[in-house]
């Protein structure tokens, strides 16, 4: 598997939100000076959660910003496990961002529908500038979970029998994640230490095969980073 990502490696998970606020701002000024627009694809879960707080206090002017979801769960749109509300909450209200600019994933049409919808949706905003990722305990990231067929002839898919609740979710696909000029991963905490180690070993977990193109760059706290004997280095 080519492309190794960068790993930056710091002291605790503050220190990597602030970082992953600094990398994203970064992004931006480039992507707007270039083109006229940022376009950012969110994580979900609860890791992300410190970097949009900071995000939405710092940036001044998200108006060339526009934003997109990695994955999403099949639940009602108001429902608080949705990512969706978890950015609307932590990301786009505190930073008074205009609702028109993020483009969820209408998972609660159910997921075959929705991943159609959505796909049609994102590819004129193909290549994202960047693409925000998280990682689970199991090496998935998004909603590409291991030991699961994801097809990559199409831009975003449906999941069935997710091992992380609930069950039926919306994922984006590899396609997507190899072709961001950006791919951030934000991993924090022993949690999710060995599915590094793991990775670090060239394992094909799903967040190693989407890093995979060369173009990403991991955030992760000293308390996910695995010593050399962990990882076989
Ligand atoms: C989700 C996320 C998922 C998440 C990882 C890490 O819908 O749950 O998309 O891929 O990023 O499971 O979750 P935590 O950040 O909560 O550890």
């Amino acid at each position: 598997m080519s492309g190794a990502p960068q790993w930056r490696v710091f002291a605790d998970a503050d220190a990597v939100a602030a970082a992953a606020r600094d990398e994203i701002v970064a992004l931006a000024a480039s992507a707007i000076a270039e083109r006229g627009r940022f376009t950012l694809a969110l994580a979900g879960g609860e890791t992300p959660r410190r970097t949009y707080a900071r995000l939405a206090e710092s940036v001044a002017d998200f108006s060339r910003w526009r934003f997109f979801l990695g994955d999403e769960r099949c639940l009602p749109p108001d429902d608080p496990s949705r990512n969706s509300v978890m950015i609307r909450r932590s990301l786009l209200d505190p930073a008074g961002i205009d609702a028109r600019a993020f483009y969820p994933i209408p998972a609660e049409l159910g997921a075959e529908a929705a991943a159609e919808r959505y796909a049609r949706q994102i590819a004129g905003w193909q290549p994202f500038d960047c693409v925000l990722l998280g990682m689970g305990e199991d090496g998935h990231t998004a909603s590409l979970f291991p030991g699961q067929r994801h097809p990559d002839d199409r831009l975003a898919a449906p999941v069935h029998n997710a091992p992380k609740p609930p069950p039926d979710r919306v994922t984006l696909t590899l396609p997507v994640f190899r072709s961001a000029r950006r791919l951030l991963f934000i991993v924090t905490g022993a949690g999710k230490r060995e599915a590094i180690a793991r990775w670090r070993r060239g394992e094909a977990t799903p967040a190693a095969q989407a890093a995979g193109a060369g173009n990403a760059v991991v955030l992760l706290d000293q308390a996910a980073w695995p010593s050399e004997d962990e990882a076989g280095e």
